[in-house]
């Protein structure tokens, strides 16, 4: 039997030129480079420059991921754009990346579901590669989180950074089977009930102002291993596999305490999981494809490997996706 499989071909990322360290956060909160590093395993952050906005982040990704693919903006047909932290309200800051990219055809719209975006963007693009409505995708994930920070609130300034990863996907000829090259599963849940323990107290039908980010941070990492671990468990099964297959997990970059409570929840060698979180903190939806062109490009990923995508961020939302590479 031959089915469409949506290959991912090309990696690209785009990290802001200034760093932040933890040394310079405790200049100005109440907080330590020692709190830090123990309680998240983050030790820096990128932030955007003045004038530097997410649309520039993603193209200066995608068109990486391009390069990597040996393609050109002609090549693709859709642009999903995972992010929270559009330029404007509206347009769509796909649009935006299309128009930067010097595309005039193909479809490109957004998709928010925060830190679990990438996710929900790439299961939207295979879809839509399965259905025949696009053959060649770019899947960018790519936020200005520092924008929406509270820089007194020391609870949630020293997590995030800012970035943008993106990925070229294409719908090429599969069997079927769990060794087909290729995106082979995908799972997503939402749960609103939890809207209230991470979100932005601002926004344009609300309060007319962008607002900055909220977070119960220890009710969230309570739910992130239950749920991650239990969709991680959903995907692999749909695929037909187990954690015993998996070669490499490609997770959200949070905390380092939940990456390595998730991977044991699972039965997985620690030594499986990509981190990055010591150097990119929490990048929202540009955290996963930003850890998976890491992985790509220091030669972790070989032909022929299972990859484990996973992600859980505000909403709840939360998803995973095996990949074959
Ligand atoms: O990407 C979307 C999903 N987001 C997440 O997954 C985030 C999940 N949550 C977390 O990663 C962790 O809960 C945090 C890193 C946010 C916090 O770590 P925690 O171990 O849960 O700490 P806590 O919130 O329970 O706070 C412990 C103490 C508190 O002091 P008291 O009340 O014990 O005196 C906080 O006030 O640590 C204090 N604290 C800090 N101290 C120094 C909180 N933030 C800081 C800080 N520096 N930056």
């Amino acid at each position: 039997m031959t089915i469409t499989r949506s290959r991912i071909v090309g990696t690209g990322t785009y990290l802001p030129q200034r760093v932040m360290t933890n040394a310079e956060l405790a200049a100005k909160v109440d907080t330590s480079d020692e709190w830090i590093v123990e309680r998240t395993g983050i030790r820096q952050r990128h932030i955007a420059a003045d004038g530097e906005f997410t649309s520039d982040l993603g193209t200066a990704a995608a068109r990486q991921a391009l390069a990597a693919a040996g393609m050109t903006p002609a090549d693709i047909d859709l642009i999903v754009l995972a992010t929270a932290t559009p330029d404007q309200t509206f347009p769509a800051a796909a649009t935006v990346i299309q128009h930067k990219l010097g595309m005039t055809s193909g479809v490109a719209f957004d998709v928010a579901a925060v830190c679990s975006g990438y996710l929900y963007a790439l299961t939207v693009a295979d879809s839509m590669l399965k259905g025949g409505s696009a053959r060649t995708a770019l899947v960018i994930g790519a936020e200005t989180f520092s924008r929406l920070l509270d820089w007194e609130d020391r609870g949630t300034c020293v997590l995030f950074g800012d970035g943008a990863g993106a990925t070229v996907l294409r719908a090429e000829a599969g069997r079927g089977t769990s060794d087909d090259k290729g995106i082979l599963a995908t799972r997503l849940h939402s749960d609103g009930r939890y809207n209230d323990l991470l979100y932005v107290d601002g926004g344009p039908s609300s309060t007319g102002t962008v607002g900055k980010l909220r977070m119960k941070g220890r009710e969230v990492f309570r739910h992130a291993v239950t749920n991650l671990s239990e969709v991680m468990g959903e995907t692999l099964a749909a695929a037909g596999l187990t954690a015993a297959d998996v070669d490499l997990v490609v997770p959200h970059q949070a905390n380092l305490r939940i990456l390595e409570g998730t991977a044991k929840k699972l039965g997985l060698d620690p030594a499986k999981v990509v981190v990055t979180v010591d150097r990119h903190a929490n990048t929202s939806a540009a955290s996963v494809p930003l850890a998976l062109d890491t992985a790509v490009r220091d030669g972790r990923v070989k032909d022929g490997d299972l990859l484990l995508l996973e992600a859980m961020g505000g909403g709840f939302t939360w998803g995973a996706a095996a990949v074959r590479w």
